[in-house]
């Protein structure tokens, strides 16, 4: 059984899916040993390892070294990647990258950001079988100004908007929908009505799984906008503080 069929399967039994980042061999083999189901390779990288103000110049090479880093270190874990902007502009470029991850077995799903405007590129990559995780609700790579880091799906209008396109999405038959950073009523909603895994991020408990920024875990994020979790102090800090006592 491969990867997704496993994920599936234990969806389908009830059991809710784990979603982390990573962006190194270490941290992978880390997520993997404690059975992280999915490793994400975000291209919140940009924010959390490039220290840049949003993902926007975040290119396919980067991803194509972390995502190679990321792989060194997972043995059970499903590896999800991310298309950064403007990687899949049109249904040939986005099937081109997309089967730079997908063919042999380099990684197991691309995720995309998607609305309304680019759901017939999801669908063409569907038909050619490359396994998609859908992102909607906050979409990082559209974002212009501050004022869009924000609950989507608040308003009856954005909401009607979002909840078909995830009925969309899962007729068109992606592996799973991720919505981030959206009012929790929509986002339960949406997980009761469709029949995939649908996972999240800052939108609610009562999802099939939930996805989470490892520096963001770690307390320790470079940019903390688009954070979810506001804990100011580090798990770190107890391991930082020992070893500064060694040096006095
Ligand atoms: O790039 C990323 O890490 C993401 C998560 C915030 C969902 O897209």
């Amino acid at each position: 059984m491969n990867k997704i069929k496993k994920l599936l399967s234990f969806y389908e039994r009830g059991n809710k899916i784990s979603c982390i980042t990573a962006y190194d061999a270490s941290m992978s083999k880390y997520l993997d040993s404690m059975g992280i189901d999915i490793i994400l390779v975000g291209d919140s990288l940009g924010q959390v390892i490039k220290g840049e103000k949003s993902t926007h110049n975040v290119s396919l090479g980067e991803i194509t070294y972390h995502t190679k880093c990321v792989k060194s270190g997972l043995k059970n874990s499903l590896l999800m990647v991310d298309l950064p902007k403007g990687t899949f502009k049109n249904k040939t470029q986005a099937l081109k990258n997309s089967r730079k991850f997908i063919s042999n077995g380099f990684a197991d799903l691309v995720k995309l950001e998607v609305n309304t405007n680019n759901l017939g590129i999801v669908e063409y990559l569907v038909s050619k079988r490359i396994p998609v995780c859908a992102h909607i609700g906050l979409l990082p790579q559209t974002i212009k100004t501050k004022s869009g880091y924000r609950k989507y799906g608040k308003s009856k209008k954005e909401a009607c908007v979002i909840y078909n396109l995830a009925l969309e999405l899962t007729q068109i038959g992606v592996d799973i929908i991720l919505l981030e950073c959206l009012e929790s009523r929509l986002a339960r909603r949406i997980c009761n009505d469709c029949s995939i895994p649908v996972i999240g991020i800052g939108s609610g408990n009562s999802l099939d799984g939930q996805v989470a920024v490892i520096y963001d875990l770690l307390g320790i994020s470079y940019n903390v906008i688009d954070s979810f979790i506001t804990k100011h102090t580090s798990p770190l800090d107890n391991q930082i503080n020992k070893f500064k006592k060694q040096l006095k």
